[in-house]
């Protein structure tokens, strides 16, 4: 390696703190991104099967969302405007009203946070308590929302949780669907509410994903779903769908729940809303739920501008019809096709998720995280999810061509059979 791309990566050990993570795993140091692709300061490329956590469902630099960007940098347009009123805010929400609310049929206002995922849902757990009058949220087994104090409270994994530091308050924990073998959680959670000694106070919300992205592709049936709904309504309770990993047609629908008869009261969004890796996070809610008084949740950056420029062109370029819609069922029945052939390779393992966020359970933390090691040094960027990371997981961009899923899964084979061959040689010595 030349002398200044080493010292270029000294930087990295010397001052970034012991908190970063993937680039533990992938210490390349990254240049340029296209579409499903990723470089290095060496020329090495990577096929992205990470998508910046599904922050980038419509791959890196698209040109369209690139040129719009440029176009707004160059005529000097709005860069930051707080909250107010700008062409590039009432343009993305007029083309998010027309394609993606009014056709769903959804009444719901659109409330922009702070940037993040984490305070997406600071907001809307915070709509739910004001409107309730009530402080406790349901949330599940393996969920994730966040890593900020009220979000935390409501994540499950213990990792996370340990790094408050103090105690996290206000959620009740419930298992999510087909967490127990035998057990029906839905009605458990609901015989709990009804019994005044079962020892839940009343709900101020019911929050779930439904597909839990960093719990191990957990996909909960369209049945609890509905169910969900409708002992949420029964209790008084406000119905919260982040639908912040799953969204954004991640699912192979806009929004995780579309296609499940339920429509939430409150849905979280980020990551891939702005379409470009920007941040920008917003909550949808419905108009009698809409209570915060000006500014009563704020952020200095709600509503990011550059981002709603890119955020309209995504959701006119890709949702003001159903062709996109219809090349996502073909690429979901394509991952699960080559996920069968992984799962093939590993004893036991079986396949998790649905739609474009699918993955292979091969039963072990130290095999899954092996299998992506492995697919790195082969050039794909893939990572784990799971409460023991077991969970091999494929979150590409949604626009990867046919092609480039071919060849990724093929690296993944590759490194699943070596990791898998590794594992017996050792066990057998
Ligand atoms: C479902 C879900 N909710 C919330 C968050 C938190 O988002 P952020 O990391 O932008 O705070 C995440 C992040 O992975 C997520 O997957």
């Amino acid at each position: 390696m030349p002398k200044d791309m080493t010292e270029k990566r000294d930087i990295f050990h010397r001052r970034e703190s012991e908190a970063r993570s993937y680039c533990r795993g992938m210490p390349a140091l990254f240049t340029t991104a296209r579409g499903s692709h990723l470089t290095d300061a060496e020329g090495r490329t990577w096929i992205d099967f990470l998508a910046g956590c599904s922050s980038l469902n419509y791959g890196h630099n698209d040109p369209d969302m690139k040129a719009a960007l440029i176009d707004h940098i160059a005529g000097d347009g709005i860069a930051h405007g707080l909250d107010l009123h700008t062409d590039a805010k009432g343009d993305f929400l007029s083309a998010f009203e027309t394609h993606i609310l009014a056709p769903r049929g959804m009444d719901h206002r659109v409330m922009f946070t702070g940037p993040t995922g984490a305070n997406a849902v600071e907001a809307a757990m915070k709509i739910a308590r004001k409107v309730t009058g009530r402080t406790n949220v349901i949330a599940f087994t393996n969920g994730f929302h966040g890593v900020t104090m009220g979000a935390l409270a409501a994540t499950g994994n213990g990792y996370h949780r340990g790094g408050a530091g103090m105690d996290k308050a206000g959620v009740t924990r419930m298992p999510f669907d087909d967490y127990a073998e035998g057990v029906d959680s839905a009605a458990l959670l609901d015989q709990m509410l009804s019994d005044s000694s079962g020892g839940i106070d009343a709900p101020a919300a019911i929050m779930f994903e439904t597909v839990q992205g960093e719990g191990g592709l957990n996909a909960a049936s369209p049945e609890w779903v509905k169910r969900i709904a409708e002992i949420a309504k029964t209790h008084g309770a406000l119905l919260i769908i982040d639908d912040i990993q799953a969204g954004v047609g991640r699912t192979g629908t806009f929004f995780s729940f579309e296609e499940m008869g339920v429509m939430p009261d409150i849905v979280t969004m980020a990551k891939s809303v702005s379409g470009f890796g920007l941040p920008l996070a917003l909550v949808l809610v419905r108009p009698e739920h809409d209570v915060f008084g000006p500014a009563e949740h704020n952020g200095t950056f709600r509503g990011n501008t550059h981002a709603f420029v890119t955020a309209r062109v995504a959701i006119e370029k890709f949702w003001a019809d159903d062709a996109f819609q219809r090349e996502l069922a073909d690429k979901a029945a394509l991952i699960t096709r080559a996920l069968n052939d992984v799962a093939a390779l590993v004893p036991g393992a079986r396949l998790k998720g649905r739609g474009l966020m699918q993955g292979v359970d091969v039963r072990s933390g130290d095999l899954a995280g092996e299998i992506c090691a492995r697919a790195y040094d082969k050039g794909l960027v893939i990572e784990t999810s799971g409460n023991e990371d077991q969970v091999v997981k494929v979150l590409a961009p949604l626009t990867t061509p046919v092609e480039t899923f071919h060849k990724g899964f093929n690296i993944l084979l590759d490194a699943t059979r070596d990791a898998v061959t590794a594992r017996a040689k050792l066990a057998a010595e």
